[in-house]
């Protein structure tokens, strides 16, 4: 088992890495000295595949525990579930000793998060994400929120949880669509970090696909590493943080425009072949860089297929986006692979054709 330190000022947390390391959670919680009334909000599909086995763990560490059970789509990352949550929480006499545990993809441990920040004013969380999409993302970093009014994780708070358990095992039930979501974001960590990276994932890009356990860890504890030393250095998103949302102005605007019927994950995909195609457009990149890097992508074209997109709408709900001002789109662009440029604006025509060449490539 790996153990990669997030050593956030004031909030400090270990992620805990590893194949069928579930069996050690009520060992972590006590070397962590993470006690207190244990609180489950546990995914569905999680339910459905581990309820005997995390039972078994439950009962033979002896937990005191409650848990609810959430469907995780996009829609129900929403008020109503925080209610649900909270209710249940109330109704079972939760104090601000407890402790809740999330055990799921991006969507449950972003509304527990959510959930645990603003209970009796902040109680305390862990996160033990079951997709690969939430193991190389979500889990760390402490962004938790719900989606309102049309728009993506507009409501919600920095806070960050107490541990991260991920058991990479849990990937064995997962969809080959959620293998590719995670993927997704995978790549842009190629973007993001170094050119041996972008690499071994390209090399590698089948091993990750079908779950090969080897390259899955190599791979998560990378991400993991990488994106812990980014929010230790702005927790908050006020400077190099911002980083992290390359691809994701526009992957949360096709989410939305398309209904949710296109996964985060894949949306990610889409939103960064946008992201390159605006970077050369500006001459950030040039041509053959452009051809270069968006190899990682194309390869995905018949595997993501939107339906059809109206342009002036996705860019509407790009102007709804949390890094936006002075009423202008920013946008975080790339200058090379580890060169990434934040707060661009550029004119609305620009960012039309980028939209344009997105579902231009990615549309059925
Ligand atoms: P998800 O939570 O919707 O899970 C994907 C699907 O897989 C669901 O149907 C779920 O029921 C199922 N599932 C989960 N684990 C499973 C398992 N082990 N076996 C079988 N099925 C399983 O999606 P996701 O891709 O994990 O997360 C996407 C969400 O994460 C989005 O809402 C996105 O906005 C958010 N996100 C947040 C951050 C952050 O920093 N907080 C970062 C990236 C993404
Ligand atoms: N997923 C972007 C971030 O955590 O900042």
């Amino acid at each position: 088992m790996k153990k990669i330190d997030i050593n956030i000022p004031q909030n400090a947390y270990n992620v805990f890495l590893g194949g069928n390391i579930i069996d050690r959670l009520p060992k972590l919680l006590t070397s962590e000295k993470l006690n207190g009334r244990l609180f489950f909000v546990i995914d569905k599909n999680v339910n459905k595949f581990y309820s005997d086995k995390l039972t078994e763990i439950f009962t033979k560490a002896k937990f005191n525990y409650n848990k609810i059970i959430i469907n995780a789509n996009e829609k129900n990352k929403s008020y109503e579930t925080l209610q649900k949550i909270h209710k249940a929480l109330i109704k079972n006499n939760y104090g601000r000793d407890s402790l809740i545990v999330a055990i799921g993809g991006g969507i449950i441990g972003d509304v527990t998060g959510f959930a645990a920040s603003t209970y009796m004013r902040g109680i305390k969380y862990i996160q033990i994400p079951t997709t690969l999409l939430a193991s190389v993302d979500s889990s760390v970093g402490g962004k938790t929120g719900i989606n309102f009014s049309n728009t993506k994780n507009i409501i919600g708070t920095f806070y960050q949880p107490k541990m991260v358990l991920i058991d990479t095992n849990f990937f064995s039930t997962l969809p080959k669509e959620e293998m590719l979501c995670g993927v997704g974001e995978i790549i842009k960590y190629c973007f993001l970090t170094e050119q041996k990276f972008f690499n071994y994932v390209k090399k590698n890009i089948d091993s990750l696909l079908t779950n090969d356990t080897k390259t899955i860890t190599k791979v998560i504890s990378e991400a993991v590493r990488f994106k812990g030393d980014v929010v230790i250095a702005d927790e908050k998103e006020t400077g190099i943080r911002k980083i992290l949302n390359l691809g994701h102005t526009f992957a949360h605007a096709y989410e939305v425009e398309q209904n949710h019927k296109v996964k985060h994950g894949q949306a990610v995909i889409v939103g960064i072949a946008s992201a390159l195609y605006l970077s050369k457009e500006l001459s950030l990149l040039t041509p053959k860089q452009f051809k270069q890097f968006g190899v990682l992508l194309f390869q995905f074209k018949s595997k993501i297929q939107l339906g059809k997109v109206n342009k002036n709408s996705t860019y509407k709900i790009m102007q709804r986006d949390k890094k936006n001002r002075d009423g202008q789109v920013k946008l975080v662009l790339l200058k090379d692979i580890g060169n990434i440029v934040t707060d661009i604006s550029c004119s609305r025509k620009m960012i039309i054709d980028a939209i344009d060449y997105g579902i231009t490539v990615f549309s059925r």
